[in-house]
């Protein structure tokens, strides 16, 4: 019996299978790692916020100065790596000179590395990119094929933890207020309402949103 769920979009006809048994919600901001290959056939490691619209195609805003920019651009895919390994995200973009060849593997149906240690990855096409500001482009991918190697597997979102952090707040908020501290809540508000500006960035629309909503007029009432 394989321990593997391997989900061929050729055989399935079905983008979105594999979207929905990681747990992807639309509209929502996910932190993954792209691994791409340069004109060298390098491998290359970053991290990069990945949504869906519709389920079925893959959006990441990309910096046109970074490396994965450059080789999506020549190559036309990417494999997206789902990992919960934070200390990955830290080498993958402010310790790069960690990495050695060994955490890659070849893919099967694009010319770009897998990560070893991924706990699911997906393997993309470019079906467009267009520029969206001075340094960003947005590049629209179609899945071609996908792996799930951990069956818990699903991307690291940081909007749980900003609710998570924002409630804990709430909750310190409504015990200065009621001891008559209003100034020690001060900087906890506005932390929260940070938080509930990136919130409203990353998760539009979505049940974090709502959630995010209730919190702070909570606060405004505490
Ligand atoms: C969690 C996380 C998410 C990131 N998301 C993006 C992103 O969506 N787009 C982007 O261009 N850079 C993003 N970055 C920054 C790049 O990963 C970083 O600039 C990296 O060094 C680029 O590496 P490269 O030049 O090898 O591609 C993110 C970084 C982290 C830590």
């Amino acid at each position: 019996m394989s321990l593997f769920k391997h989900i061929s979009v050729v055989e399935s006809g079905m983008g979105s299978e594999i979207l929905k048994k990681l747990k992807i919600i639309p509209n929502c901001v996910y932190e993954t790692i792209f691994t791409t290959y340069n004109g060298s056939s390098k491998p290359n490691a970053a991290p990069m916020g990945i949504s869906t619209p519709d389920m079925e195609k893959i959006v990441a805003k990309i910096f046109t100065s970074s490396q994965t920019y450059r080789n999506i651009k020549e190559k036309g895919c990417a494999v997206i790596n789902i990992t919960n390994d934070i200390a990955l995200f830290y080498r993958t973009s402010l310790d790069k000179r960690s990495l050695g060849e060994e955490i890659f593997k070849p893919s099967k149906t694009v010319n770009a590395p897998i990560l070893v240690s991924a706990s699911a990855y997906i393997e993309v096409t470019v079906d467009n990119m267009r520029k969206i500001d001075e340094d960003r482009c947005e590049v629209v991918f179609s899945v071609k094929d996908a792996e799930i190697i951990d069956s818990c597997a699903t991307p690291v979102c940081r909007a749980p933890n900003l609710i998570l952090e924002s409630i804990i707040h709430a909750t310190r908020i409504e015990l200065y207020n009621l001891k008559g501290f209003p100034e020690e809540a001060k900087p906890l508000v506005d932390q929260v309402k940070s938080f509930r500006e990136i919130i409203s960035r990353i998760a539009k629309g979505t049940t974090y949103e709502e959630l995010m909503e209730k919190i702070w007029r909570k606060i405004q009432n505490a």
